[in-house]
């Protein structure tokens, strides 16, 4: 018998609209995204899935992997993807705990195309996950929030703020930008007298970042894409269309939950951006229940940390003791050996 060679299937690169990508840059990058709904045509949320989307979900997932290092699950009710656009925060945390925590995914955003696709895409990929469009009215929900406070004004924010009030616990994950840290670090002044802090901060107390004298700093770390990525043209061609640095994933990020019985980091230093390095030493920002610092960690006392300091490894979170910006003893590095699998080489 006659067999026809099966065609291959066309890659879903082939459907990107550059056009419509780049007219998206623009618009996250000189911030004038939150004016009007920029979601014109289903093409615009498509191509911005594939791409943009799915440097979102790498920093999702990396944050996933760090909540579950602390022992971090959401609680067993309704999940709200509040300004959805294609849903990547929805599925990447359905993939995690729909099934085991949670059953209903609700989606929101004030563009219905979005919502559509949003809900569209979750309920192909989770079939038995019951996926609804809009703000559940009354009942508790977990609340999602991914790369949206940089489009609200005073008012929305304020809005969103009231809406968190409602949330049993919140997950936010932002660009890793001076502005999108600030923004998120008000929106954790606005809440933290409702919920425990639970990542990245290991206190409750005002944001040290607020101090005058750390004016220059902001809260963010850095997530990795999947190694694949440096050898895939495709990607390779959008580095080059968007100027995107495809090694860089900063991000900022803030879980907030109400429930008393969760695990939290107490004593323990959350280590903030990347290492300044010198040849014996290397200068890490910490933040701790008394403030930041940046203690001075030898590289002859200290290799372990140094080391993945010098390779960009810099892990989450640290038990330490530091004096007179000496770093003294290092009883505990917390770090997930997943994320280091991941990380990049180069
Ligand atoms: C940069 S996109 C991020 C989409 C998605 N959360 C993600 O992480 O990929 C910002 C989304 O926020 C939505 N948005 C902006 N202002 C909003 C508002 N006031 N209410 C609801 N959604 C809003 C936009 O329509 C857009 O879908």
């Amino acid at each position: 018998m006659n067999s026809r060679p099966l065609s291959p299937s066309p890659s879903p690169w082939s459907r990107v609209d550059w056009r419509a990508l780049s007219g998206l840059r623009a618009r996250f990058l000189d911030e004038s995204a939150g004016i009007s709904d920029y979601w014109s045509q289903e093409s615009d949320l498509d191509s911005y899935d594939l791409t943009f989307g799915q440097r979102i979900a790498w920093k999702w997932m990396h944050v996933l992997e760090e909540l579950a290092l602390i022992g971090w699950e959401p609680p067993p009710i309704r999940v709200l993807d509040w300004g959805c656009g294609s849903g990547v925060a929805g599925r990447v945390f359905s993939e995690r705990f729909a099934g085991t925590t949670f059953s209903t995914l609700s989606v929101w955003d004030r563009s219905s195309l979005a919502i559509r696709f949003a809900e569209r895409r979750a309920s192909e990929r989770f079939p038995g996950l019951l996926v609804e469009a809009g703000i559940p009215p009354s009942e508790p929900f977990t609340l999602l929030l991914s790369h949206v406070l940089t489009e609200l004004d005073e008012v929305q924010t304020e809005e969103l703020v009231a809406l968190s009030r409602r949330a049993e616990a919140v997950v936010c994950v932002e660009p890793g930008t001076y502005g999108a840290s600030r923004r998120l670090i008000h929106f954790r002044e606005a809440l933290r007298g409702d919920f425990q802090v639970v990542a990245p901060c290991c206190h409750q107390a005002a944001c040290p970042m607020l101090e005058k004298n750390n004016a220059p700093h902001w809260c963010h770390h850095f997530a990795w894409p999947p190694a694949e990525v440096f050898t895939d043209s495709d990607w390779a061609k959008f580095a080059t269309f968007m100027g995107i640095d495809l090694r860089s994933l900063p991000v900022s990020f803030l879980v907030l939950d109400r429930r008393d019985n969760i695990q939290r980091l107490g004593g323990m230093t959350r280590l903030i951006g990347r290492a300044r390095l010198y040849k014996p030493h290397a200068l890490i920002l910490g933040c701790e229940a008394q403030g930041l610092t940046e203690p001075r960690v030898s590289k002859r006392l200290h290799p372990e940390l140094f080391k993945k300091l010098r390779k960009n490894e810099t892990p989450p979170w640290v038990r330490w003791v530091h004096e007179d910006g000496q770093m003294k003893e290092i009883h505990e590095i917390l770090e997930s050996s997943i994320l280091a699998m991941n990380l990049h080489p180069g």
